[in-house]
């Protein structure tokens, strides 16, 4: 893994659950993330999966100051971004910039394009000179593949791929060094997904950028990323690189998840089954003793009710160390990964 641009341990973010309108009380939490770790290498991308409501979004959230963890550091270049704020903080903001879901809700209908990409100027007006910022807004529409031209337009003149590069272009505009993609391609046509999907790839060689990309679809973030994380229920329960995860999943939950994956050739298919998993998420606000996979795994059994399983690397993988290495939060990950594989 190249050097860590950001670095991020036990991250936590509690929402506090309350009753009442007048005299609110707070009867629980929702633990959105819960011990949360991960590094994100200097021009790589990290793909986070995971089913919905699993805190995909509350991660990336905190990683771009919109949302403040409970608890846990996130370093940017070894500095805890979570202790900074005012001007500090600010400067830190720029360089970590995020991509939204939803191209259709996500850009101000009443703002040109143009003000849109020129946005980050007026709360940076630092970043560029006055007098610039027309021309840099023209260059960002040339570089996301759009005319120049359209400056003046307004979003509902553009497709849904054209506007996700408008919030490409606007991403772009600080020259930050990490984009947070949030989903960026799942509310776009399939045939369009590829084209932004190629375009992001593109950017990233081109500005030498660090990527997390957030997403449902296996197969996209297969394609776009160095190494992947799996999330389940606010935590983190295997990280590898693209080919260990996909290949030799040692989480069950990962292997599930892998299995509904539709494998158009039956003989790459091999043996692997489609694994049904019983019962739903449970919800964040009452997460299951020990394994919190444990209700919907079919290997569980005594020791996971009561033993938490920690993100460690398998005994015979032991080879790899350090935050890149291939690791699973599962009692049986010894065995899932000298076992046939899945
Ligand atoms: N502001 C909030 N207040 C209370 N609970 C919240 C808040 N934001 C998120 N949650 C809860 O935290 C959990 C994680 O939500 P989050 O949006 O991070 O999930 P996600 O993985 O991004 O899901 P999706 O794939 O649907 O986007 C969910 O149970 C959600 O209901
Ligand atoms: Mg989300």
């Amino acid at each position: 893994m190249p050097e860590p641009i950001l670095e991020v341990s036990g991250l936590v973010k509690h929402y506090p659950l309350t009753q009442g309108i007048l005299f609110k009380k707070q009867v629980g939490a929702v633990g959105a993330v819960d011990g949360v770790d991960f590094a994100l290498g200097r021009g790589e991308t990290l793909g986070i999966v995971g089913e919905s409501g699993c805190g995909k979004s509350t991660v990336a959230k905190m990683l771009v100051s919109l949302e403040r963890p409970t608890a846990g550091a996130i370093r940017y270049k070894g500095e805890d971004i979570t202790r900074l704020s005012g001007r500090a903080l600010k400067a830190v903001r720029r360089n970590i910039q995020m991509v939204f879901q939803d191209p259709y809700t996500s850009l101000n209908p009443r703002m040109t394009v143009g003000d849109i990409i020129g946005e980050p100027y007026e709360i940076h007006p630092e970043a560029a000179p006055k007098g610039d910022r027309r021309r840099r807004v023209q260059e960002l529409l040339d570089v996301v593949g759009l005319n120049p031209e359209y400056i003046n337009r307004y979003p509902h003149q553009f497709s849904g791929g054209q506007r996700q590069r408008i919030g490409i272009a606007r991403g772009l505009a600080l020259r930050p060094e990490i984009i947070v993609a949030d989903e960026p391609v799942s509310a776009l046509d399939v045939s369009v997904q590829a084209q932004v999907v190629n375009l992001l790839d593109r950017l990233q060689s081109e500005f030498d950028l660090s990527y997390l990309f957030i997403a449902h679809d296996l197969s996209i973030v297969r394609h776009i990323s160095d190494r992947v994380a799996v999330m389940y229920l606010g935590r983190i329960v295997e990280t590898g690189t693209e080919a260990e995860i996909y290949d030799h999943p040692t989480h069950p939950y990962t292997q599930a998840l892998l299995s509904a994956v539709p494998v158009p050739d039956p003989e790459a298919r091999g043996h692997r089954e489609r694994i049904i998993l019983s019962g739903d998420v449970p919800s964040p606000t009452n997460v299951p003793s020990g394994c919190r996979f444990r209700t919907r795994c079919w290997k569980a059994d005594e020791r996971c009710a009561v033993d938490v399983p920690v993100l460690a690397v398998p005994e015979v993988f032991r080879h790899t160390t350090g935050p890149a290495a291939h690791a699973s939060a599962c009692h049986f990950a010894t065995e899932w990964a000298t076992g046939p594989a899945v």
